[in-house]
C-alpha cells in the first residue's frame, strides 16, 4: 500500500485511475491523499466489487466515478467521462479477495461451488465451458502456460476422461478429480496452479493486460504515472517488456556497421527491479507475498 501511494501519487488535485478497483481499498488510500480538486475513476468487471466499493468511497461523493467495465477500454471509460489526461492509473491484477471467499463466485477449492470464475457476470464463457468443451491440448497449454503445472498432460486426460462420463459442474468434482489424478502430497499447492489457470483463461486476463498496457500509458500527463502490481511471472514479464519497450532509446541494429535507430522513449522507469511487499506487510497479508510492483513516469 505504501509503496503504491509513494509511487502512484504526484498531485494531491490531481485525476486518478484505478482501474481494478476491487474492494476499494487502494481506492481509499489515494483518496485520503487528494485534495478537494482531486478526483478518482474506479473500474472493475465485477459489479458486486463496484457496489461494495462505491458504499466504502461514500464519504468522497463528487470526487469519484465508478464504472463496470474492463481496464483495457480505459480509453474509451476516459473519453466517456470527458476525461482526456490523469496524473496516475494503478493495476492491481488477478482476483480480489472477496472474490475469492464469496461462494457464487465459484474461484475457490476451499469451497464446493458452481465453477464458473467470471470475474464479470454477464461474459458467455464460464469455467465449466473451458473444462468441458477445450480439447485436451488447450486444456494441457493453459495449464502449462498459466499455472506452470507440471502434472498439465495427466490432469487434461483425466479431464477428457471424466466429461464423457459426467460433466465437471463443481468445484468440489474439479478438485476431486484433480486429487485423484496427482494423488494428496503437495495437492492444495497443485490445485491453485490448477484453478489460476483456468481464472486466467476464463477472465483473458494476459490479452487484457497486453492490450491496456499501451494505453494506459497514452492517457497519462507528463510526469504521470503508471504502477502495475501483478501476481504472474507472466503478467510481470508483460509489464517488464512494455515499460522496457517504452522507454527504449533505440533499437540495437544488432551489428556494428549499422547504427543503432535513435527512438525517443515516452516512458521513464521508476523501478529497475519488482518492488515486493516487506516483511510485515506479508504478515499481515499473505496474498501479498507473490505481489510485485512495476512503476513508470510518462515523460
Ligand atoms: C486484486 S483485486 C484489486 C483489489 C483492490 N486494489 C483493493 O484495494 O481492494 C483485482 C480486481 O480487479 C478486477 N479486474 C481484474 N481484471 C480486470 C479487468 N481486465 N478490468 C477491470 N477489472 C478487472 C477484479 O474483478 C478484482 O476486483
Amino acid at each position: 500500500m505504501q509503496e503504491v501511494l509513494f509511487y502512484l501519487l504526484t498531485a494531491r488535485n490531481g485525476f486518478y485511475v484505478d482501474g481494478t478497483l476491487g474492494g476499494g481499498g487502494h481506492a481509499e488510500a489515494i483518496l485520503e491523499q487528494l485534495n478537494l480538486s482531486g478526483n478518482l475513476i474506479g473500474i472493475d468487471l465485477d459489479g458486486d466489487a463496484l457496489e461494495a466499493a462505491s458504499k466504502r468511497l461514500g464519504r468522497f461523493r463528487g470526487h469519484t466515478i465508478f464504472v463496470k467495465d474492463n481496464f483495457k477500454n480505459i480509453k474509451s471509460v476516459l473519453s466517456q467521462n470527458d476525461v482526456e489526461s490523469v496524473q496516475g492509473v494503478l493495476l492491481d491484477l488477478g482476483v480480489s479477495s472477496y472474490q475469492i471467499d464469496e461462494p457464487t463466485k465459484g474461484f475457490s477449492f476451499q469451497m464446493d461451488e458452481v465453477l464458473d470464475m467470471r470475474m464479470n457476470r454477464h461474459q458467455p464463457v464460464d469455467a465449466r465451458h473451458i473444462v468441458n468443451h477445450y480439447d485436451e491440448q488447450a486444456l494441457v497449454d493453459i495449464l502449462w502456460a498459466y499455472g506452470e503445472e507440471k502434472h498439465s498432460r495427466r490432469i487434461a486426460k483425466a479431464i477428457m476422461q471424466r466429461r464423457v462420463e459426467q460433466p465437471i459442474e463443481t468445484t468440489g468434482q474439479f478438485a476431486a478429480l484433480i486429487e485423484q489424478t496427482v494423488g494428496g502430497r503437495f495437492l492444495n499447492k497443485t490445485l491453485a496452479r490448477v484453478f489460476q489457470a483456468i481464472r486466467i483463461e476464463v477472465n483473458n486476463e494476459m490479452e487484457n493486460l497486453r492490450q491496456a498496457l499501451c494505453d494506459c500509458i497514452e492517457v497519462l500527463y507528463p510526469g504521470g504515472r503508471l504502477v502495475v502490481i501483478s501476481y504472474h511471472s507472466l503478467e510481470d514479464r508483460l509489464v517488464k517488456y512494455a515499460f522496457r519497450a517504452a522507454s527504449a532509446q533505440s533499437i540495437p541494429s544488432g551489428n556494428k556497421i549499422i547504427p543503432d535507430t535513435p527512438l525517443t522513449p515516452v516512458l521513464k522507469m521508476l523501478t529497475r527491479k519488482p518492488v515486493t511487499a516487506s516483511e510485515e506487510e506479508m504478515e499481515m497479508n499473505p496474498r501479498s507475498r507473490s505481489a510485485k510492483l512495476r512503476a513508470a513516469e510518462k515523460l
